[in-house]
């Protein structure tokens, strides 16, 4: 038994709910567990889509266009202050119908083409739904931000129904995944208000970044023809 079980033992001791309240909180963790398992099997069917396009340009002897894929699935403490902070109700409906990102997949590229490349081959896929496509590369952020956002619909198929899961994808390069890890990390250090002196450095930071990997982009390509 962990802490937190222990803990929630202790308070469902103290509170002395009755035998209805506490079949209602068995079902409702029973139900959260179903969906959370549904997010997991989403992210590992595109996963996989995302291996095979890995394994195929390993065994054709091209690079790959992918350097690596993280994932995570949201807790239930961020999906619960998302849907506050949003206006929705706080319900497993509601975060199914409202929230795009419990499941996501983060595929980060070695060049900037390769980004196109994975959601292009994403795309084509008849058994996935694009469902939304952000461009943050072409239109990048004011602060800088620069990724490539898609939210694909998998259908997950149950011993007695399938069900469509929405799992948010963000598609970037190295480069751009570095400014944007710093960049978070700085930003959620403190809830005092970020100096403008660092919200400029971080802008133009993330500018020589994009420019860097332009100029990368034109090095593959000149290498590639020789
Ligand atoms: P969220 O409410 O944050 O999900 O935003 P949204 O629904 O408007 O979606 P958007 O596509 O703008 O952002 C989704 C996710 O992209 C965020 O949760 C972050 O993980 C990432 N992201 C977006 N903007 C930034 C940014 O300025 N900096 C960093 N580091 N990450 C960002
Ligand atoms: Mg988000």
């Amino acid at each position: 038994m962990d802490l937190n079980s222990i803990e929630l033992s202790s308070w469902l001791d103290k509170t002395l709910l009755s035998d209805a309240d506490m079949e209602k909180i068995v079902e409702a963790a029973s139900r959260l567990q179903q969906m959370m398992m549904l997010y997991e099997a989403g992210i590992r069917e595109i996963k996989t889509k995302l291996d095979i396009l890995k394994d195929e340009s390993r065994v054709s002897g091209h690079p790959s266009p992918i350097d690596s894929i993280k994932s995570r699935i949201k807790s239930p403490h961020s999906i619960v202050s998302k849907l506050r902070r949003y206006g929705f109700p706080v319900s497993l409906q509601s975060m199914m119908d409202n929230l795009n990102d419990i499941g996501g997949i983060r595929v980060i590229c070695p060049f900037i083409e390769d980004i196109y490349t994975v959601a292009d081959m994403l795309m084509r896929q008849d058994d996935l739904r694009l469902i939304a496509k952000k461009d943050y590369i072409q239109s990048p952020k004011p602060n800088g931000y620069r990724s490539l956002h898609l939210i694909l619909e998998v259908p997950i198929f149950l011993s007695e129904r399938t069900v469509p899961v929405r799992i948010e994808l963000q598609l970037r390069t190295i480069a751009m995944d570095f400014w944007a890890s710093l960049e978070h990390q700085l930003r959620y250090k403190s809830s005092a208000a970020v100096p403008q002196s660092v919200v400029d450095d971080l802008k133009s930071c993330a500018d020589v970044i994009a420019a860097t990997d332009e100029k990368m982009q034109r090095i593959a390509r000149e290498l590639h023809k020789l």
